[in-house]
């Protein structure tokens, strides 16, 4: 699947609008009549979120690009747009190279199936043939080491265990653009640092990285490159210590009274 050409992310002038539907019941009066009625006496109202707003960002071969932002910044949903999870209402997307994203993890399971069933239902999903996953299925599950559990059902799963296991699939796959979202506050100590290695290896390999934490040292530690985004806009850009000084600079002026982003 590796491409001759160089990797690289454009975004032009992408914005993306979420329809919210506010649909609720409006007070305690009318809550009781539904319940009692059935009755559907709910004021329907929409609203549009501008969750991405005329971003344009080039992100080429070598490039370990942070996402930076306070909650609800956008920096979740211009990682969908990257990994085309979801389209942008204006502007366009060009993606050259196989992108693996590590973003909604264990979105793909069946909790019917049991784990075993689930590396081979993830694996279709992520495109690999039946031999393909053969020849990964005994490194997954000694990696993610969950003993007898691997042939039971994952509904039986505690949800550090379907974890463990959502992450050894997504990162048995060496794409060459990897885009993750922060997402390994499950799972104990012991599986984090083992987890940790994991994804230095699969960094290693990685021809593009973009990755959006909250965790300014990891930030700092791994990208050369790191933007702000603030309602949906950059609103900086540079080295990491600038990006994260600037960030910091902003939440501090937010703390002294601006509006909160959501
Ligand atoms: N599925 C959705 N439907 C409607 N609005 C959404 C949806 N997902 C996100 N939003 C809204 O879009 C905006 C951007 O959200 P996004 O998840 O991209 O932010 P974020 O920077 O990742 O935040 P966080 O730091 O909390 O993870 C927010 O106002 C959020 O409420
Ligand atoms: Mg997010």
């Amino acid at each position: 699947m590796t491409s001759t050409h160089p990797a690289q992310i454009r975004l032009k002038n992408v914005s993306l609008t979420y329809d919210l539907h506010l649909d609720r019941t409006n007070n305690l009066k009318e809550f009781v009549v539904n319940l009692f009625t059935g009755r559907k006496y709910v004021s329907t109202r929409k609203q549009k979120i501008n969750a991405i707003d005329n971003l344009s960002l080039d992100v080429n071969e070598g490039d370990r690009l942070g996402i930076i932002g306070l909650n609800g910044s956008g920096k979740s949903t211009t990682l969908k747009v990257i990994s085309g999870i979801l389209k942008p209402t204006k502007g366009t997307v060009e993606v050259q190279g196989t992108v693996q994203p590590l973003i909604e993890i264990g979105a793909g399971f069946d909790p019917e199936f049991t784990g075993r069933e689930n590396i081979y239902l993830n694996g279709y999903m992520l495109g690999f043939t039946k031999a393909e996953i053969r020849a990964k299925e005994k490194e997954i599950i000694e990696f993610a080491d969950l003993g007898d559990f691997i042939d039971s059902p994952i509904k039986y799963y505690s949800s550090g265990m379907s974890v463990r296991l959502a992450f050894t699939i997504a990162t048995s796959i060496k794409p060459e653009i990897l885009v993750f979202d922060e997402m390994l506050a499950a799972g104990d100590a012991q599986f984090m640092a083992r987890a940790k290695t994991r994804i230095d290896n699969l960094m290693d390999r990685s021809k593009i990285i973009v990755i959006v934490s909250h965790d300014m040292g990891l930030i700092e530690s791994t990208c050369n490159r790191v933007i702000v985004l603030n309602r949906g806009q950059r609103v900086f850009e540079g080295s990491p210590e600038d990006a994260i000084a600037y960030y910091h600079n902003q939440n501090a002026k937010s703390a002294l009274g601006a509006a909160p982003q959501c």
